[in-house]
């Protein structure tokens, strides 16, 4: 049956860019933003097979059954027959990624107005999968854990670079919709029940998860909330993760974390992480009140008397425990070493992260230990800011035209060094020829080349060389 629904979804071109080919670019761009409407309008008249797969699939819509496999929609359990239509049971989403066409089974999305999700809900793919897909280090593996696996997306999606796979989920129906998700995709994973690292006591080359990060009083949605106070669940899975890496291994996460009144946030966060190399980048922050309304959207209907009172609840709960926002971001592990960055990076960056990931994990590693040889980073540029016609700028920066895209405010010697560090001179000769040609005094030359240097190497503005 299963074979017979992919072949009928290969055949009619079920796929990201045939729907969106089909949608148009208006309600294409509609729809990304989970909004039905216009692609309703769109496929009303066209009596395509990817028209109703679209209909029926994606858009959570009966269609006529003429032209569809429907014993075997109904069979796998995608939709159920009434009256000469089919009606959807569960949401099938085709992947946006590189390579073979995977599907990804979920339950169906609520729209407005409809009744709570399910206690054992299966929530779909969405932003946050493919942040953490992309984020992925580009390598191949013979062994990957997808912890929180939920409909099988990042399972699915390691299917081209891991040789085993696990995936786990505390959810029985997740298990359930992730192995639809793996038949119907065509990939191969082990599913295991149960709870952060119970069901997983070896090793693996590669570990990514989209935890269950929301923070909320009671965990009362567990496809997105953990029942553990607080960012417990990061912070354990963070902190139980090295041990469950092989050498070298890469782990992935999505979090959440609390800032709380009186403690750093990202010295918080670095606690979590011993005993390897560890990056952490907080690309949102949050009020307290602007997370609660994010959460609510998802599960109450605004306005009513039941979302104030769980509104004001949650508010409690987070004055209680002295939080004064929620940081978003992404968690990197490597096996082995113990160089930690955590830092705040609000812009865009170059997607995927995963190409250059490791890159920048040996830019914040190589930072901690004496280098001799530096080599100017690929796409490092230089500009200078100041009054038209100046003779001197007033302003040097310089600027990473690729990967995470940073720009650093710098001194004489740092941009001098920048035009002629090519790996093949050690760094001391170089400082006393700048020196010597800025008629600085050498040794505040090298002092200031100490102090600031390691920063710019874990930057990734400069890479060690030798
Ligand atoms: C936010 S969903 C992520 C789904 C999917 N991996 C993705 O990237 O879209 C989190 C998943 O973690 C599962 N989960 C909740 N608590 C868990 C726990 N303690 N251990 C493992 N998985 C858990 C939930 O059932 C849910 O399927």
């Amino acid at each position: 049956m299963l074979k017979t629904v992919r072949a009928c979804f290969e055949e009619s071109g079920y796929t990201v860019d045939g729907v969106r080919e089909l949608l148009g670019p208006v309600a294409g761009a509609a729809l990304a933003r989970d909004q039905v409407v216009p692609a309703l309008r769109v496929l009303r008249e066209d009596a395509s097979a990817l028209s109703a797969l679209t209909r029926l699939l994606w858009l959570q819509e009966s269609v006529p059954e003429d032209g569809l496999p429907s014993v075997e929609l109904e069979g796998i359990g995608l939709a159920r027959r009434e009256g000469g239509r089919l009606v959807p049971l569960l949401h099938v989403e085709p992947l946006e990624w590189p390579g073979e066409t995977r599907y990804a089974v979920s339950d169906l999305k609520a729209r407005p107005g409809d009744a709570p999700p399910r206690p054992d809900h299966v929530v779909g793919v969405g932003g946050a999968s493919y942040s953490l897909a992309r984020l992925v280090v580009h390598r191949a593996v013979d062994s990957a854990l997808d912890l929180g696996t939920g409909s099988g997306v990042q399972a699915l999606l390691l299917g081209d670079r891991a040789r085993r796979i696990t995936a786990t989920d505390t959810n029985p129906r997740a298990l359930d919709l992730a192995r639809l998700s793996l038949g119907l995709s065509g990939t191969d994973a082990e599913l295991r029940l149960g709870s952060l690292f119970a069901p997983v006591p070896e090793r693996y080359d590669l570990i990514v998860s989209n935890p269950p990060f929301v923070i909320s009083p009671d965990g009362r949605h567990p496809y997105r909330e953990s029942g553990l106070p607080g960012d417990d669940v990061c912070r354990r899975l963070v902190a139980e993760a090295p041990r469950h890496l092989t050498e070298g291994g890469w782990c992935h996460l999505l979090a959440n974390w609390l800032h709380v009144e009186g403690e750093p946030w990202d010295e918080r966060v670095a606690d979590w992480i011993t005993g390897c190399d560890g990056w952490v980048v907080q690309r949102d922050v949050q009020d307290p009140a602007e997370y609660v309304e994010l959460w609510l959207r998802d599960s109450v209907e605004a306005g009513t008397a039941a979302y104030r009172a769980r509104y004001d609840a949650w508010l409690a709960y987070f004055e209680r425990e002295r939080v004064t926002g929620i940081g978003f971001g992404w968690i990197t592990l490597r096996e082995g070493g113990g160089s930690v960055r955590v830092e705040e990076l609000r812009h865009a960056v170059d997607q995927p992260v995963g190409a250059y990931v490791e890159r920048v994990l040996d830019g914040i590693a190589a930072a901690d230990r004496p280098f001799g040889v530096l080599r100017t980073a690929e796409g490092v540029v230089q500009e200078q800011i100041g009054r038209p016609g100046a003779e001197d700028p007033e302003r040097i920066v310089l600027r990473q035209t690729s990967g995470l895209r940073r720009a650093s405010g710098v001194g004489t010697t740092e941009a001098a060094l920048a035009g002629v560090c090519d790996g093949s001179v050690p760094l001391d000769p170089l400082l006393g020829a700048i020196a010597q040609l800025t008629g600085a005094d050498e040794d505040a030359v090298r002092a200031h080349a100490d102090a600031v240097l390691p920063e710019l190497v874990a930057d990734g503005f400069f890479e060690v060389a030798g």
